[in-house]
Protein backbone atom coordinates (compact mmCIF):
# COMPACT_ATOMS: atom_id res chain seq x y z
CA UNK A 1 0.00 0.00 0.00
CA UNK A 2 0.95 3.58 -0.54
CA UNK A 3 -0.22 6.79 -0.15
CA UNK A 4 -0.79 9.44 -2.57
CA UNK A 5 2.90 11.09 -2.77
CA UNK A 6 2.16 14.20 -4.60
CA UNK A 7 0.84 15.61 -1.68
CA UNK A 8 4.19 15.86 -0.94
CA UNK A 9 4.60 18.58 -3.44
CA UNK A 10 1.94 20.71 -1.99
CA UNK A 11 2.64 23.26 1.03
CA UNK A 12 1.68 21.06 3.91
CA UNK A 13 -1.04 23.73 5.00
CA UNK A 14 -3.77 25.37 2.87
CA UNK A 15 -3.06 28.47 3.20
CA UNK A 16 -6.04 29.68 5.28
CA UNK A 17 -5.18 27.02 7.76
CA UNK A 18 -1.40 27.86 8.04
CA UNK A 19 -2.88 31.81 7.95
CA UNK A 20 -5.32 30.42 11.40
CA UNK A 21 -2.72 28.97 12.81
CA UNK A 22 0.00 31.57 12.86
CA UNK A 23 -3.06 33.89 14.07
CA UNK A 24 -3.80 31.00 16.71
CA UNK A 25 -0.25 31.24 18.07
CA UNK A 26 -0.17 34.92 18.22
CA UNK A 27 -3.68 35.13 20.04
CA UNK A 28 -2.33 32.44 22.37
CA UNK A 29 0.96 34.36 23.07
CA UNK A 30 -0.46 37.77 23.78
CA UNK A 31 -3.67 37.15 25.60
CA UNK A 32 -6.11 40.62 25.78
CA UNK A 33 -5.31 42.04 22.67
CA UNK A 34 -7.64 42.71 20.07
CA UNK A 35 -7.27 40.84 16.58
CA UNK A 36 -9.03 41.99 13.48
CA UNK A 37 -9.02 39.29 11.03
CA UNK A 38 -9.56 40.56 7.10
CA UNK A 39 -7.68 37.20 6.09
CA UNK A 40 -9.82 34.90 4.49
CA UNK A 41 -12.96 36.20 2.33
CA UNK A 42 -15.47 35.13 5.11
CA UNK A 43 -18.52 36.92 5.34
CA UNK A 44 -19.66 38.33 8.77
CA UNK A 45 -22.98 39.59 7.97
CA UNK A 46 -25.84 37.46 9.31
CA UNK A 47 -27.79 35.81 6.82
CA UNK A 48 -30.42 38.47 4.81
CA UNK A 49 -34.14 37.87 6.40
CA UNK A 50 -36.10 36.55 3.67
CA UNK A 51 -33.43 33.21 3.91
CA UNK A 52 -33.76 32.83 7.55
CA UNK A 53 -37.92 32.96 6.97
CA UNK A 54 -37.21 29.90 4.39
CA UNK A 55 -34.68 27.82 6.10
CA UNK A 56 -37.17 27.99 9.07
CA UNK A 57 -40.48 27.29 7.01
CA UNK A 58 -38.44 23.90 5.60
CA UNK A 59 -37.27 22.97 8.97
CA UNK A 60 -41.10 22.97 9.47
CA UNK A 61 -41.45 20.92 6.47
CA UNK A 62 -39.16 18.30 7.80
CA UNK A 63 -41.68 17.64 10.79
CA UNK A 64 -44.23 16.71 9.31
CA UNK A 65 -45.10 12.97 7.09
CA UNK A 66 -46.64 15.48 4.80
CA UNK A 67 -43.56 17.66 3.26
CA UNK A 68 -40.86 15.43 5.18
CA UNK A 69 -37.91 15.45 2.45
CA UNK A 70 -35.60 12.37 2.21
CA UNK A 71 -33.07 12.22 -0.54
CA UNK A 72 -33.42 14.87 -3.02
CA UNK A 73 -32.43 15.08 -6.94
CA UNK A 74 -28.54 14.94 -7.16
CA UNK A 75 -28.53 17.77 -9.26
CA UNK A 76 -30.58 20.33 -6.89
CA UNK A 77 -34.32 21.10 -6.70
CA UNK A 78 -35.99 22.12 -9.57
CA UNK A 79 -37.28 25.38 -7.60
CA UNK A 80 -33.98 26.69 -7.27
CA UNK A 81 -32.44 25.61 -10.75
CA UNK A 82 -35.39 27.38 -12.12
CA UNK A 83 -34.57 30.46 -9.93
CA UNK A 84 -30.56 30.65 -11.09
CA UNK A 85 -32.18 29.69 -14.38
CA UNK A 86 -33.73 32.86 -14.54
CA UNK A 87 -30.99 35.13 -12.65
CA UNK A 88 -28.68 33.96 -15.66
CA UNK A 89 -31.90 35.16 -18.11
CA UNK A 90 -31.50 39.00 -16.52
CA UNK A 91 -28.01 38.77 -17.65
CA UNK A 92 -28.88 37.78 -21.33
CA UNK A 93 -27.66 34.09 -20.84
CA UNK A 94 -29.90 31.22 -21.64
CA UNK A 95 -29.55 27.94 -19.46
CA UNK A 96 -32.15 24.93 -19.22
CA UNK A 97 -32.41 23.37 -15.64
CA UNK A 98 -30.47 20.36 -16.92
CA UNK A 99 -27.44 22.83 -17.33
CA UNK A 100 -27.31 24.01 -13.80
CA UNK A 101 -25.97 21.33 -10.38
CA UNK A 102 -26.57 23.10 -7.41
CA UNK A 103 -23.63 21.72 -4.80
CA UNK A 104 -22.38 22.35 -1.40
CA UNK A 105 -20.12 24.81 -3.25
CA UNK A 106 -17.94 26.26 -5.52
CA UNK A 107 -14.60 25.17 -3.83
CA UNK A 108 -15.77 21.52 -3.67
CA UNK A 109 -16.99 21.64 -7.31
CA UNK A 110 -14.21 23.22 -8.41
CA UNK A 111 -11.99 20.38 -6.81
CA UNK A 112 -14.30 17.86 -7.67
CA UNK A 113 -14.84 18.50 -11.55
CA UNK A 114 -11.20 16.77 -11.83
CA UNK A 115 -13.21 13.89 -11.73
CA UNK A 116 -14.27 14.17 -15.42
CA UNK A 117 -10.56 15.35 -16.64
CA UNK A 118 -7.98 12.81 -17.76
CA UNK A 119 -5.46 13.03 -15.54
CA UNK A 120 -2.43 13.40 -18.76
CA UNK A 121 -4.15 16.70 -19.34
CA UNK A 122 -1.53 19.82 -19.05
CA UNK A 123 -3.93 22.20 -16.80
CA UNK A 124 -2.93 26.43 -17.46
CA UNK A 125 -3.56 28.33 -14.39
CA UNK A 126 -3.29 32.42 -13.70
CA UNK A 127 -0.42 33.10 -11.28
CA UNK A 128 -1.53 34.32 -8.35
CA UNK A 129 -5.06 32.79 -8.25
CA UNK A 130 -6.56 31.44 -5.63
CA UNK A 131 -4.58 28.31 -4.67
CA UNK A 132 -7.78 25.68 -4.84
CA UNK A 133 -6.69 25.07 -8.89
CA UNK A 134 -2.88 24.20 -8.09
CA UNK A 135 -3.29 22.31 -5.04
CA UNK A 136 -5.96 19.67 -6.54
CA UNK A 137 -4.52 19.22 -9.41
CA UNK A 138 -1.11 18.68 -8.00
CA UNK A 139 -2.58 16.05 -5.55
CA UNK A 140 -4.06 14.30 -8.97
CA UNK A 141 -1.09 14.39 -10.95
CA UNK A 142 -1.84 16.96 -13.61
CA UNK A 143 0.62 18.74 -15.31
CA UNK A 144 0.66 22.92 -14.57
CA UNK A 145 1.70 25.50 -16.18
CA UNK A 146 1.55 28.94 -15.83
CA UNK A 147 0.11 32.52 -17.18
CA UNK A 148 1.43 35.41 -15.36
CA UNK A 149 -0.76 38.03 -14.02
CA UNK A 150 1.71 41.10 -13.20
CA UNK A 151 0.87 44.81 -12.79
CA UNK A 152 2.32 44.78 -16.47
CA UNK A 153 -0.98 42.51 -18.03
CA UNK A 154 -3.16 44.70 -15.23
CA UNK A 155 -3.07 41.02 -13.71
CA UNK A 156 -5.26 40.11 -16.83
CA UNK A 157 -3.06 37.44 -18.78
CA UNK A 158 -4.66 37.30 -22.25
CA UNK A 159 -4.12 33.48 -23.96
CA UNK A 160 -0.79 33.34 -25.71
CA UNK A 161 -0.86 31.24 -29.02
CA UNK A 162 2.16 29.52 -28.32
CA UNK A 163 1.12 27.81 -25.24
CA UNK A 164 -0.92 24.55 -24.95
CA UNK A 165 -2.66 23.89 -22.25
CA UNK A 166 -6.47 21.75 -22.21
CA UNK A 167 -7.92 22.83 -18.84
CA UNK A 168 -7.43 26.49 -18.21
CA UNK A 169 -9.09 28.06 -15.17
CA UNK A 170 -10.17 31.84 -15.07
CA UNK A 171 -11.62 33.46 -11.97
CA UNK A 172 -13.20 36.95 -12.75
CA UNK A 173 -13.36 39.10 -10.68
CA UNK A 174 -10.03 37.50 -9.52
CA UNK A 175 -9.46 36.30 -6.51
CA UNK A 176 -6.55 37.67 -4.95
CA UNK A 177 -6.07 40.30 -7.22
CA UNK A 178 -9.54 41.95 -7.69
CA UNK A 179 -8.75 42.21 -11.71
CA UNK A 180 -11.90 41.57 -13.48
CA UNK A 181 -12.02 40.77 -17.67
CA UNK A 182 -14.30 42.94 -19.73
CA UNK A 183 -16.56 40.71 -21.65
CA UNK A 184 -14.47 41.55 -25.36
CA UNK A 185 -11.30 40.27 -23.46
CA UNK A 186 -12.90 37.11 -22.19
CA UNK A 187 -13.80 36.52 -26.04
CA UNK A 188 -10.18 36.05 -26.46
CA UNK A 189 -9.98 33.01 -24.47
CA UNK A 190 -13.33 31.72 -25.67
CA UNK A 191 -11.85 31.69 -29.21
CA UNK A 192 -8.32 30.22 -27.69
CA UNK A 193 -10.03 27.75 -26.14
CA UNK A 194 -13.07 26.53 -29.25
CA UNK A 195 -10.14 26.85 -31.30
CA UNK A 196 -7.45 24.36 -29.47
CA UNK A 197 -10.29 21.97 -27.62
CA UNK A 198 -9.27 23.20 -24.41
CA UNK A 199 -12.15 23.68 -21.43
CA UNK A 200 -12.15 26.87 -19.43
CA UNK A 201 -12.88 26.39 -15.66
CA UNK A 202 -14.63 29.79 -14.60
CA UNK A 203 -14.77 30.57 -11.36
CA UNK A 204 -17.40 33.07 -11.00
CA UNK A 205 -17.76 33.28 -7.06
CA UNK A 206 -17.01 37.16 -7.07
CA UNK A 207 -19.62 37.85 -10.17
CA UNK A 208 -22.24 39.96 -7.63
CA UNK A 209 -19.33 42.63 -6.74
CA UNK A 210 -18.72 43.33 -10.83
CA UNK A 211 -20.08 47.15 -10.73
CA UNK A 212 -18.60 48.26 -13.78
CA UNK A 213 -19.60 48.23 -17.25
CA UNK A 214 -18.50 45.86 -20.09
CA UNK A 215 -17.15 43.68 -17.44
CA UNK A 216 -18.29 40.20 -17.66
CA UNK A 217 -20.37 38.22 -14.80
CA UNK A 218 -20.60 35.25 -16.13
CA UNK A 219 -18.51 33.55 -18.84
CA UNK A 220 -21.37 32.50 -21.09
CA UNK A 221 -22.05 36.15 -21.49
CA UNK A 222 -19.56 35.65 -24.25
CA UNK A 223 -20.67 34.22 -27.60
CA UNK A 224 -19.10 30.41 -28.09
CA UNK A 225 -18.63 29.63 -24.21
CA UNK A 226 -21.09 27.10 -24.59
CA UNK A 227 -19.22 25.19 -26.78
CA UNK A 228 -15.94 25.40 -24.40
CA UNK A 229 -16.71 26.73 -20.90
CA UNK A 230 -18.43 25.10 -17.39
CA UNK A 231 -19.00 28.18 -14.60
CA UNK A 232 -19.15 27.77 -10.83
CA UNK A 233 -20.98 29.93 -8.38
CA UNK A 234 -21.58 29.81 -4.98
CA UNK A 235 -24.35 31.78 -2.55
CA UNK A 236 -21.36 32.31 0.04
CA UNK A 237 -20.08 35.95 -1.08
CA UNK A 238 -23.71 37.19 -2.64
CA UNK A 239 -25.82 35.70 -0.20
CA UNK A 240 -23.44 35.06 3.13
CA UNK A 241 -23.65 31.42 2.79
CA UNK A 242 -20.30 30.67 3.78
CA UNK A 243 -21.33 28.43 6.08
CA UNK A 244 -24.81 27.41 5.31
CA UNK A 245 -22.86 25.47 1.84
CA UNK A 246 -24.60 26.07 -1.53
CA UNK A 247 -23.35 26.65 -4.83
CA UNK A 248 -24.09 25.71 -8.59
CA UNK A 249 -22.16 24.22 -11.47
CA UNK A 250 -23.07 25.23 -15.04
CA UNK A 251 -22.31 22.81 -17.80
CA UNK A 252 -23.66 23.40 -21.12
CA UNK A 253 -24.93 20.80 -23.02
CA UNK A 254 -22.84 21.61 -25.74
CA UNK A 255 -19.61 20.79 -24.41
CA UNK A 256 -18.46 17.84 -25.89
CA UNK A 257 -15.31 16.02 -26.35
CA UNK A 258 -14.50 12.94 -28.22
CA UNK A 259 -17.90 12.24 -28.31
CA UNK A 260 -18.43 12.34 -24.31
CA UNK A 261 -21.01 15.07 -22.87
CA UNK A 262 -19.31 16.85 -20.10
CA UNK A 263 -22.43 17.83 -18.87
CA UNK A 264 -24.05 13.96 -18.66
CA UNK A 265 -20.39 12.74 -17.54
CA UNK A 266 -20.79 15.32 -14.55
CA UNK A 267 -24.00 13.63 -13.22
CA UNK A 268 -22.83 10.38 -13.32
CA UNK A 269 -20.11 11.55 -11.37
CA UNK A 270 -22.32 13.65 -8.91
CA UNK A 271 -25.19 10.86 -8.64
CA UNK A 272 -22.17 8.33 -7.89
CA UNK A 273 -20.32 10.68 -5.11
CA UNK A 274 -23.10 13.09 -3.91
CA UNK A 275 -26.47 13.17 -2.52
CA UNK A 276 -27.22 16.86 -3.05
CA UNK A 277 -27.45 19.40 -0.60
CA UNK A 278 -30.11 19.71 2.06
CA UNK A 279 -33.91 20.66 1.14
CA UNK A 280 -33.45 23.38 3.82
CA UNK A 281 -30.38 24.61 2.14
CA UNK A 282 -31.92 24.94 -1.24
CA UNK A 283 -34.92 26.32 0.43
CA UNK A 284 -32.58 29.16 1.60
CA UNK A 285 -30.86 29.38 -1.23
CA UNK A 286 -34.10 30.33 -3.82
CA UNK A 287 -35.25 32.75 -0.73
CA UNK A 288 -32.02 34.59 -2.52
CA UNK A 289 -33.61 35.19 -5.55
CA UNK A 290 -36.88 36.78 -4.41
CA UNK A 291 -37.45 40.06 -4.06
CA UNK A 292 -37.29 40.23 -0.45
CA UNK A 293 -33.90 38.53 -0.99
CA UNK A 294 -32.35 40.21 -3.51
CA UNK A 295 -33.41 43.71 -2.18
CA UNK A 296 -31.28 42.41 1.39
CA UNK A 297 -28.60 41.04 0.22
CA UNK A 298 -28.09 43.80 -1.55
CA UNK A 299 -27.59 45.88 1.33
CA UNK A 300 -25.38 43.13 3.23
CA UNK A 301 -23.02 43.64 -0.20
CA UNK A 302 -23.81 47.01 0.25
CA UNK A 303 -21.79 47.15 3.10
CA UNK A 304 -18.64 45.19 2.40
CA UNK A 305 -18.35 47.21 -1.08
CA UNK A 306 -18.03 50.43 1.18
CA UNK A 307 -15.90 47.90 3.28
CA UNK A 308 -13.60 47.79 -0.10
CA UNK A 309 -13.67 51.84 -0.64
CA UNK A 310 -12.60 52.62 3.17
CA UNK A 311 -9.39 50.64 2.41
CA UNK A 312 -8.46 51.56 -0.75
CA UNK A 313 -8.83 55.02 0.12
CA UNK A 314 -6.43 54.16 3.04
CA UNK A 315 -4.07 52.66 0.07
CA UNK A 316 -4.65 55.87 -2.09
CA UNK A 317 -4.16 57.69 1.19
CA UNK A 318 -0.54 56.05 1.75
CA UNK A 319 0.94 55.85 -1.96
CA UNK A 320 0.94 52.03 -1.90
CA UNK A 321 0.18 50.21 -5.33
CA UNK A 322 -2.90 48.30 -4.98
CA UNK A 323 -5.75 46.97 -7.22
CA UNK A 324 -9.23 45.58 -6.49
CA UNK A 325 -11.72 47.02 -4.07
CA UNK A 326 -13.75 48.16 -7.06
CA UNK A 327 -15.49 44.67 -8.96
CA UNK A 328 -14.05 42.64 -6.03
CA UNK A 329 -14.38 42.16 -2.17
CA UNK A 330 -10.34 41.96 -2.08
CA UNK A 331 -7.93 44.66 -1.95
CA UNK A 332 -4.48 43.13 -3.14
CA UNK A 333 -1.27 45.49 -2.10
CA UNK A 334 2.49 45.58 -2.86
CA UNK A 335 4.06 45.53 0.67
CA UNK A 336 5.59 48.36 2.21
CA UNK A 337 9.27 48.62 1.98
CA UNK A 338 9.31 45.69 -0.29
CA UNK A 339 9.29 43.24 2.70
CA UNK A 340 7.95 39.63 1.53
CA UNK A 341 4.34 38.46 1.96
CA UNK A 342 5.12 36.61 5.14
CA UNK A 343 7.38 39.05 6.70
CA UNK A 344 4.70 41.20 5.98
CA UNK A 345 1.68 39.72 7.46
CA UNK A 346 4.23 39.29 10.75
CA UNK A 347 4.58 42.80 10.73
CA UNK A 348 1.03 43.68 10.21
CA UNK A 349 0.15 41.10 13.04
CA UNK A 350 2.88 42.34 15.74
CA UNK A 351 2.46 45.70 14.89
CA UNK A 352 -1.49 46.27 14.38
CA UNK A 353 -2.84 43.29 15.01
CA UNK A 354 -4.35 42.64 11.67
CA UNK A 355 -4.41 39.70 10.21
CA UNK A 356 -4.67 39.65 6.03
CA UNK A 357 -3.42 36.92 3.81
CA UNK A 358 0.15 36.85 2.52
CA UNK A 359 0.33 37.53 -1.90
CA UNK A 360 3.34 34.21 -1.62
CA UNK A 361 0.22 32.12 -0.85
CA UNK A 362 -1.63 32.74 -4.10
CA UNK A 363 1.67 32.03 -6.40
CA UNK A 364 5.13 33.25 -6.90
CA UNK A 365 4.03 36.44 -8.50
CA UNK A 366 2.22 37.23 -5.37
CA UNK A 367 5.48 37.35 -3.72
CA UNK A 368 5.75 41.20 -1.85
CA UNK A 369 1.86 41.47 -2.27
CA UNK A 370 -0.76 41.65 0.37
CA UNK A 371 -4.40 40.69 0.28
CA UNK A 372 -7.28 42.38 2.62
CA UNK A 373 -10.50 41.22 2.97
CA UNK A 374 -13.86 44.01 2.52
CA UNK A 375 -16.14 41.01 4.30
CA UNK A 376 -14.57 41.94 7.37
CA UNK A 377 -17.59 44.08 10.21
CA UNK A 378 -18.09 48.02 9.21
CA UNK A 379 -16.54 48.42 12.67
CA UNK A 380 -13.73 46.30 12.30
CA UNK A 381 -12.46 47.44 8.77
CA UNK A 382 -12.57 51.14 10.09
CA UNK A 383 -10.45 50.18 13.47
CA UNK A 384 -8.26 47.97 11.09
CA UNK A 385 -7.97 50.59 8.27
CA UNK A 386 -6.86 53.36 10.89
CA UNK A 387 -4.12 51.02 12.07
CA UNK A 388 -2.59 50.21 8.91
CA UNK A 389 -2.54 53.42 8.04
CA UNK A 390 -0.29 54.30 10.97
CA UNK A 391 1.68 51.81 9.72
CA UNK A 392 2.07 52.52 6.16
CA UNK A 393 2.91 55.86 7.85
CA UNK A 394 5.70 54.82 9.64
CA UNK A 395 6.95 51.77 6.77
CA UNK A 396 6.44 53.79 3.88
C1 LIG B 1 -10.59 33.30 0.19
O1 LIG B 1 -10.40 33.94 1.21
O2 LIG B 1 -9.81 33.28 -0.77
C2 LIG B 1 -11.85 32.52 0.12
O3 LIG B 1 -12.65 32.75 1.19
C3 LIG B 1 -11.55 31.11 0.07
C4 LIG B 1 -12.76 30.35 -0.33
O4 LIG B 1 -13.75 30.91 -0.78
O5 LIG B 1 -12.67 29.12 -0.22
Amino acid sequence: MEFNSRFGDIAENYLFAEVANRTAKYAAAHPGREILKLGIGDVTLPLAPAVISALHSAVEEMAHSETFKGYGPYEGYSFLRESIKNYYAEMGVTLSESEIFVSDGAKSDLGNILDIFSTDNTVLVPDPVYPVYVDTNVMAGRKIIFADATEENGFLPMPDPKVRADIIYICSPNNPTGAAYSVSALKEWVDYANRTGAVILYDAAYESFVSEEGLARSVFEVEGARTCAIEFCSFSKTAGFTGTRCGYTVIPSELKRGGLSANKMWFRRQSTKFNGVPYIVQRGAAAVFTPEGRRQTGENLSVYKRNAALISSAMDGSGVMYTGGKNSPYIWFKCPGGLNSWKFFDLLLERAQVVGTPGAGFGKNGENFFRLTAFGSEEDTKKAVERISDLFRQTV
